[in-house]
């Protein structure tokens, strides 16, 4: 830090000259490079997520470490969240790396994790984007983003999500809390551009209607407001570590970069050609844009950083190659799928055949006590109020419903009656799918939590221990 504001100081003096200049220099404030001038670059990168079963969101992450590391933006401008299971998990084939490609090389070694373990949930994350220095000063590392008008924030997300959710371990972040902090950075001028590449499933309702076109932030998701993300690296080409090792999209943007490394053409890229590109080539679900599209104009590298191959950087990624036929899985059946897979290997141990089954069955029981309780629950309120059920759909299937910032408040509370009440939601991605019918009900009626939270006791009475209800897929 003592060496960094040395530096700006230096070339502040020999920008003020710069100034002077007239009419041939123009816009000197607004710098497209990485240039002092140009304001800083800011990067928080978050893997939302805890266990073997979701080891690709941390390396992806830790891949995503090393990208803008190697592109030359300094380690104080980079925060980190993950929690850091997964190097020396138990379940590492490799202890103390974590890879990203199949036969892939290390992306843990040299990521400095600011925020670890249950440091890692979504008050935190808002503390540190909207740079409330003092109520972090205590936690992790307590760096925050410390923007000014001139600086460009890049926010890499991967998780779960539902509807207007991204999965934080222990809690949710909502779309509204969300957009929240983004209007506080923007009202205190602390930044002049923000991008944000977001993977989780139904990503895009984070955004969808709810980010506005005119505050200079743009969205890029994984996935639309209805549609699942997916894992990839999945099955055989796991190996023996038996997991997804990435996410198709966040693998997609980082290996088209890691090709790139020492082309000139990645210097020039804007956010809108990176975003076709990906695109492309993510087929199973539709990576979208949101927000304001000015932003998409703008080089990758003005928030990124770009690898200049003359400077020394310490973490310069690998060049890789990128394996074409990835195999994916939705992220909401990532776990069954693998241990499917690992089933059907008739090699398999006796005793690990039976481990596996028996985790398998009381996953699957668990599914139904959990979709029971929410049917129920479900089925007192069409009993209420029939004549709103035609808008909401059915419990397993839906309607189609915009969201708009008025509903979270009601949609945040019936999540939470359900947490304190029946079982985690945050703790049980399998019930991430079965949420959206209670959003539909916010969204017809804004009040109707409060006769939801009535039948919520009700329904989940006979749910037999309450916390043995935990990591359910
Ligand atoms: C990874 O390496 C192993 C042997 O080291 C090889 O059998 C396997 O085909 C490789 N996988 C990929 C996807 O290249
Ligand atoms: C988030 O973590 C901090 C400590 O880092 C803790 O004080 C706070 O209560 C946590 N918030 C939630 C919602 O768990
Ligand atoms: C990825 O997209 C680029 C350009 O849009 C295309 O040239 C390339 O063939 C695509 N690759 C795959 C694997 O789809």
């Amino acid at each position: 830090m003592e060496v960094f504001s040395f530096v700006s100081l230096a070339l502040f003096a020999i920008g003020s000259t710069a100034i002077l200049v007239p009419n041939n220099y123009r816009k000197p404030w607004t710098d497209n490079e990485n240039h002092f001038f140009g304001g800083k670059k800011w990067v928080v990168l978050v893997a939302g997520s805890d266990g073997w079963n979701n080891y690709r969101h941390q390396a992806d992450i830790c891949h995503a470490y090393q990208i803008i590391r190697g592109n030359g933006i300094p380690k104080e401008n980079i925060i980190t969240m993950m929690v850091d299971d997964i190097a020396y998990n138990p379940r590492n084939p490799t202890p103390g790396t974590i890879i990203n490609q199949p036969n892939g090389t290390d992306v843990y070694k040299g990521v400095v994790i600011d925020y670890k373990g249950t440091d890692v949930n979504s008050t935190n994350f808002l503390k540190i984007i909207t740079g409330d220095k003092k109520a972090m000063q205590s936690v992790g590392t307590g760096k925050v983003i410390e923007g000014g008008p001139n600086d460009k924030i890049f926010i890499n997300f991967v998780d779960h999500g539902t509807t207007g959710i991204l999965v934080f371990p222990e809690d949710y972040l909502y779309a509204d809390q969300l957009n929240d902090a983004l209007k506080t950075m923007h009202a205190t001028a602390s930044y002049k551009m923000v991008l944000l590449y977001i993977e989780a499933c139904k990503a895009g309702s984070m955004f969808d209607g709810i980010l506005r076109d005119n505050t200079d932030v743009l969205a890029v998701t994984a996935s639309g407001p209805r549609e699942n993300s997916y894992g990839c690296y999945c099955r055989s080409q796991s190996g023996p570590y038996k997991t997804c090792l990435g996410d198709l999209f966040s693998v997609t943007w980082m290996e088209n970069l890691d090709a790139t490394v020492f082309d000139s053409s990645a210097k020039k890229r804007t956010v809108f050609n990176d975003f076709k590109e990906v695109r492309t080539n993510v087929t199973e679900s539709n990576v979208m844009v949101y927000g304001d599209f000015k932003t998409g104009h703008e080089k990758l590298s003005t928030f990124i950083g770009y690898n200049n191959h003359k400077e020394h950087s310490p973490a310069k990624p690998k060049m890789t190659k990128t394996i074409d036929s990835k195999i994916t899985v939705s992220g909401i059946d990532a776990l069954e799928d693998s241990v499917q897979e690992q089933l059907a290997n008739h090699e398999l141990p006796v005793s690990e055949r039976h481990r596996l089954s028996t985790e398998l069955r009381r996953n699957n029981e668990m599914r139904l006590i959990i979709d029971r309780a929410l049917r129920k629950i479900y089925s007192m309120v069409a009993k209420a109020r029939p004549e709103i059920m035609s808008k909401v759909g059915n419990f397993d299937k839906p309607n189609h419903l915009d969201l708009s910032l008025d509903m979270f408040p009601c949609y945040r509370s019936i999540l939470n009656k359900i947490t304190e009440s029946c079982f985690s939601l945050p703790r049980n991605p399998y019930a991430l799918d079965r949420l959206t019918i209670f959003a539909n009900m916010c969204v017809v009626d804004k009040h109707i939590h409060l006769m939801v939270e009535k039948f919520v006791g009700a329904s989940c009475s006979n749910i037999p221990k309450l916390h043995s209800i935990l990591n359910v897929y």
